[in-house]
């Protein structure tokens, strides 16, 4: 399958820019609606990273973390380093020596055996602090990014690892100033519960990737032949989720494609609302089981009849919650509103909702 090139993001990549040359002072979080190309904006931006910066990237996507020791294996690149052979001496000479595909937080293994066998999360803190202090040192200006770091939202190790994760992450910024942090995720309920953290208050600050807006769509759309009639029709239906806009891209009948799409999407929704209607459904919200109630999840959906997007306070909890769990709705704390995943999803939502 042929490749596409990546469609600059000229607004949010002069914001980290900016971010970057200024030194470190507060965590960033990238967040924004599923598939809006958050990863693909970060791992871009990483390639153009200039030589006196040395970026680290985790991804926890599809990682498997149930525990202490399968955090750390990910956090730190072990399985590499046999590739790599032993880094002896790490502190002095490992600038140079690692190679550029290197992304988790270089060590030893037999380091890593020893050091980690306590189990104690804070070692793995220092150590890593250590690490980046080398770096920094050493001329390199160390940037940690962290993706899809909901994963372990909910992980326990001695009390919830993400307030200590995140108490290390304020250490390295606005303390310490040691290195830029990066935490990417896709799950606006988990940037929500970060948004009224207090411990986060005044340390951290908001970086939205949405989809595409509408001139950046049109340009990305126009590099790949689409007329004028397909762009705006592009635009309509699919707004700028550049996933759907690859699908575009890729066919030879787009408004067919279009169909389709939009076809698929109307009848996952109402496979879901009926699968609820007749078969109820739970949530669990702080800790606590819920019942959804059918009529209240109308009621909220209903309301996207009129309006694009709403505001966030408008919709009870548990709905909220069960919507955006399910990745029908995108809730955006900073601007205080929610909204369809996608502006497909806002047509489906139409679409049912018009015979409900
Ligand atoms: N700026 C871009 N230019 C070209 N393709 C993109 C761009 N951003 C995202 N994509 C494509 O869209 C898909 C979803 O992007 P991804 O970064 O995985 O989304 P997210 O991390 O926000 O869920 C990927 O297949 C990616 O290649
Ligand atoms: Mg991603």
């Amino acid at each position: 399958m042929r490749k596409i090139e990546f469609h600059d993001r000229e607004k949010e990549t002069k914001e980290i820019r900016a971010i970057l040359d200024n030194r470190p002072t507060l965590i960033t979080f990238v967040y924004g609606p599923i598939n809006s190309g958050k990863t693909e904006f970060i791992n871009n931006l990483i390639k153009g990273i200039p030589e006196t910066q040395k970026v680290f990237y985790i991804n926890l996507r599809g990682r498997f973390i149930s525990n202490y020791d399968e955090f750390i294996k990910v956090l730190f690149d072990v399985e590499h380093e046999a590739r790599y052979g032993r880094i002896k001496e790490f502190l002095k000479p490992i600038v140079n020596v690692l190679p550029e595909s290197y992304s988790g937080i270089p060590i030893p293994k037999d380091m890593f055996l020893t050091l980690f066998k306590e189990k104690d999360v804070e070692d793995a803190f220092v150590y890593i602090e250590t690490v980046l202090r080398a770096f920094c040192e050493g001329g390199h200006a160390p940037v940690l990014v962290i993706d899809e770091l909901q994963v372990i939202g909910d992980l326990k190790v001695d009390g919830l690892l993400i307030y200590k994760l995140f108490n290390f992450f304020i250490r390295l910024t606005k303390e310490l100033h040691l290195a830029h942090v990066f935490a990417v995720t896709s799950d606006s309920l988990f940037i929500e519960n970060v948004y009224s953290e207090a411990m986060l208050e005044g340390r951290c600050r908001y970086l939205l990737v949405d989809d595409f807006d509408e001139a950046t769509t049109a340009a990305f759309l126009e590099g790949h032949g689409f007329t004028d009639d397909e762009k705006v029709l592009a635009w309509e239906y699919c707004g700028g989720k550049p996933v759907y806009l690859l699908e575009l891209i890729r066919t030879d009948n787009r408004g067919r494609e279009i169909e389709r799409l939009l076809r698929m999407r109307a009848g996952e929704l109402k496979t879901f609302l009926k699968t609820l209607k007749e078969l109820g459904d739970k949530i669990t919200v702080k800790e606590e089981r819920y019942d959804i109630s059918y009529e209240n999840i109308i009621c909220a959906l209903k309301m996207f009849l009129d309006e694009e997007e709403i505001d966030m306070w408008s919709i009870d909890e548990i709905s909220k919650h069960y919507l955006v769990r399910n990745n029908i709705l995108f809730l955006d704390p900073d601007r205080g509103i929610i909204k369809p995943q996608s502006r497909l999803n806002l047509l489906a939502v139409r679409e049912v909702m018009k015979d409900v």
